[in-house]
C-alpha cells in the first residue's frame, strides 16, 4: 500500500461572485471572480487518500458514510490527476493502476449551506496531487469538482480567471495576496434558518445564462471593472472600497436571480434584515465598516476589521435573539459588547423572532490546503475508514 496522505482545506467566500458557466462540462465560468479563503482552524474539510494493490474498487466515504464513486465530477478529478501524473512522470504505471480509497469529512454542518463542496474538492484534489506527486498548479483540476473549489486551493485573497481557451486550461486561480497581508480582516458567518428546497447553483446558473439580460450586462460591464478595483482595494487595504464593491456585487448577483425566468430567490426576510442593519450601521459610522455578501442561500457572510467585531456582535445579539446563548458565537475567541442605548436608537430596528439567525461563526482569512502529519488520518493502516458509519 502507498502511504496515507491527509490534507485539510479551507472554505472560501466570494466578494466578486461567479455566476454562469461558459462550458457546463468543464465548469468554465462566464466571468472572473474574487474571494477570501477562510481559516481552516475554524472551518475545514479533511481528506485522507491512499492506493493499494489489495483494493478491488475505488471507494469513497463522506462523513463516515460510503458513497458512490461514479459521480462524473469525482471521476473527472481523478482522471485529470492521473493524466498529470503521466505527463509529469511522477509515479510509475503500477502505482497508477492501483485502486484508491478516499475518506473525507467536514468539521461544519454540510446542511448549513456553507461552501462545503469548495472545501471538499480543494481538499480531495490537493490530497490526490500529493499522493501522485504532482508539482504543477491543480486549481484547474479542483475546478472540475466544483467551480468555486479552484479558489480554495490558495490562501489569502484569490482571483479565479475565467480564461479564454476552449479546454479551460487557462481558467485557473491565482493568489492576489497571502493570508498575512491584511491581518485585521475578519468574517462573521450568520447561519440563517431556512427549510426551503433551494435551486442548486448549477441549475440557477443555467437559467440565468439562458434568460437574464442583466447577467450579460454584468459580465461585459461590471465584473471587469469591479475585479480590477477590488484587487487594488485588497492590495491597498482600502476597507471602504472593498466593502462597497463586495455589497454591490452580492446585490447584483441576487438581482440576476430575480431577473432570471422563471425567477428564484436565495435570500429570506432575515437576509434582507441583515442588509438593512449593515447599511444603517455604516451610515451611523459615517463610512462602510461592515460588508455583507450572500451566496446561493440565505446565510450572510459579513466582512469587517477586527476592531469592529465585538460591537457588531453585540448588535447582532440584540437584533437576532437566540435561545442558545452559550453557543451562539462559534469559532475564534471573542466577546460581544452589549449595544448602547444611543446606537440602538439611531439604528431604529426591532429585534427579529428568536433563532431567525441560528448561530454565528467568527473566523478570519487563512491559508490554503495543508498536509496533516499528526497521525489523525481518517483511514487506518490497512486503508479503511477509522470511523465508519454503520447503517
Ligand atoms: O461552485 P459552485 O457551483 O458551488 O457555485 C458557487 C456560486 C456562488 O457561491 C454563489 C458564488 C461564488 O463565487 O462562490
Amino acid at each position: 500500500m502507498s502511504g496515507i496522505i491527509t490534507v485539510v482545506a479551507p472554505v472560501n467566500i466570494a466578494v466578486i461572485k461567479y455566476w454562469g458557466k461558459r462550458d457546463e462540462e468543464l465548469i468554465i465560468p462566464l466571468n472572473d471572480s474574487v474571494s477570501a479563503t477562510l481559516d481552516t482552524n475554524v472551518m475545514c474539510a479533511k481528506t485522507s487518500v491512499c492506493v493499494s494493490p489489495d483494493f478491488t474498487n475505488n471507494e469513497i466515504w463522506l462523513n463516515g458514510k460510503k458513497e458512490s464513486f461514479t459521480s462524473p465530477r469525482l471521476q473527472n478529478c481523478l482522471r485529470e490527476i492521473k493524466l498529470r501524473a503521466v505527463a509529469e512522470r511522477s509515479v510509475d504505471d503500477v502505482f497508477l493502476s492501483w485502486k484508491i480509497h478516499v475518506c473525507s469529512e467536514n468539521n461544519f454542518p454540510t446542511a448549513a449551506g456553507l461552501a462545503s463542496s469548495a472545501a471538499g474538492y480543494a481538499c480531495l484534489v490537493t490530497a490526490l496531487a500529493k499522493l501522485y506527486k504532482i508539482k504543477s498548479d491543480v486549481s484547474s483540476i479542483a475546478r472540475l469538482g466544483s467551480g468555486s473549489a479552484c479558489r480554495s486551493v490558495y490562501g489569502g485573497f484569490v482571483h479565479w480567471h475565467a480564461g479564454v481557451k476552449a479546454d479551460g486550461s487557462d481558467s485557473v486561480a491565482t493568489q492576489i495576496v497571502g493570508s498575512s497581508h491584511w491581518p485585521q480582516m475578519r468574517a462573521l458567518i450568520l447561519v440563517v434558518g431556512d427549510d426551503r428546497k433551494k435551486v442548486s447553483s448549477t441549475k440557477g446558473m443555467k437559467i440565468s445564462k439562458e434568460t437574464s439580460e442583466l447577467l450579460q450586462y454584468r459580465i461585459e460591464k461590471c465584473v471587469p471593472r469591479r475585479t480590477e478595483e477590488i484587487c487594488e482595494a485588497i492590495k491597498n487595504k482600502d476597507f471602504s472600497k472593498f466593502a462597497e464593491i463586495t455589497m454591490k456585487d452580492s446585490n447584483q448577483f441576487h438581482a440576476i436571480c430575480l431577473d432570471s425566468y422563471p425567477p428564484f430567490a436565495y435570500m429570506t426576510a432575515t437576509s434582507l434584515k441583515i442588509i438593512d442593519f449593515v447599511h444603517k450601521y455604516n451610515e451611523i459610522c459615517g463610512e462602510p465598516r461592515v460588508a455583507y455578501t450572500f451566496d446561493a442561500g440565505p446565510n450572510a457572510c459579513l466582512y469587517l476589521l477586527e476592531e469592529e467585531v465585538s460591537k457588531v456582535l453585540g448588535l447582532i445579539q440584540y437584533l437576532f435573539p437566540t435561545t442558545i446563548s452559550d453557543s451562539f458565537i462559534k469559532g475564534l475567541d471573542t466577546k460581544a459588547t452589549p449595544a448602547s442605548e444611543e446606537v440602538l436608537q439611531n439604528l431604529s430596528l426591532q429585534p427579529e423572532a428568536k433563532d431567525s439567525v441560528k448561530y454565528v461563526i467568527y473566523t478570519k482569512v487563512g491559508d490554503g490546503p495543508t498536509e496533516v502529519t499528526d497521525g489523525s488520518s481518517l483511514l487506518n493502516d490497512a486503508g479503511w475508514p477509522v470511523n465508519p458509519v454503520i447503517e
